[in-house]
């Protein structure tokens, strides 16, 4: 796969217009990724927006609930086109079970191509002190793993993980289980809240398929060159024909 299409871009802004410009702006990138505040605020609308502009949606709801409730609204997903959507791998077997067969038969249905479906397994944001406070297993490096490998039996395509548990999901789990990796920063970017940052280079390096770019991008005096150089970054240090494409 092109780097290009490797990278997705985070649309964390509070309107339509602010995500169709920016959507406009950074040409060469093909994905973007709807997250719970603007998709709360704008609706699927926007979705089919994005997708007039010949881009792929990342919808990024972080399903949890129930496992008729989530085959429901993987259902909408499809019926929306969406490319990829994410969901807690902590809502357990069933939900995922269910969650990869109605998009399986919805896309059938309408005869479009199924959404990739990617678990959340422990969220960034939760330490181990946290994880204890919630009756979870304090290591959350084994909680990653045996959630992703709880997803992967499901069906579910892959899981977003921070850059430092990459090469590990690779390993253990296969090339095939994709890997998407938020908390990328160029060198010549700010961290902002991310504490575990990786360059996109090294991320790729150590096998990532997509790196989820927010801030660098999208706060960036020019979006498009921002993402410009990134690629221009990713070209010379992995090169087009990286060993880890899909
Ligand atoms: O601006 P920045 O590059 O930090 O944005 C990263 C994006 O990835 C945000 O939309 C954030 O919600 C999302 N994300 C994350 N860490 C996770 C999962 C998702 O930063 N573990």
């Amino acid at each position: 796969m092109e780097l290009a299409k490797r990278i997705i871009v985070a649309l964390d802004v509070d309107t339509k217009e602010e995500a169709l410009s920016l959507v406009k702006q950074i040409d060469g990138a093909e994905i973007f990724k709807v997250g719970l505040k603007l998709f709360t605020a704008e609706g699927p609308s926007l979705l089919a927006k994005i997708h007039s502009l010949r881009k792929k949606t990342f919808l990024d709801l972080k399903l949890h609930d129930i496992p008729n409730t989530v085959a429901e609204a993987v259902k909408a997903a499809v019926r929306h086109n969406v490319h990829m959507i994410t969901l807690h791998a902590s809502g357990g077997r069933e939900m995922m079970a269910r969650a990869t067969e109605a998009a399986l038969k919805e896309a059938q249905k309408k005869d479009v191509k199924k959404p990739l479906l990617l678990a959340v397994t422990i969220l960034t944001s939760l330490k181990d002190e946290q994880m204890k406070e919630i009756g979870m297993e304090p290591h959350t490096s084994n909680q990653v793993l045996r959630l992703a490998g709880l997803a992967k039996r499901e069906g579910v395509d892959g899981i977003i993980c921070s850059p430092q548990e990459i090469e590990i999901i690779k390993k253990e789990f296969g090339v095939d289980f994709l890997v998407v990796a938020p908390g990328i920063r160029p060198s010549w970017a700010a961290a902002h809240d991310q504490k575990r940052i990786m360059t996109p280079s090294l991320a790729i390096q150590k096998g990532a398929d997509y790196l989820v770019i927010g801030r660098p991008i999208i706060k960036s005096a020019s979006p498009q060159n921002a993402f410009l150089r990134i690629m221009q970054e990713l070209n010379s240090s992995v090169g087009s024909d990286c060993k880890n494409s899909t």
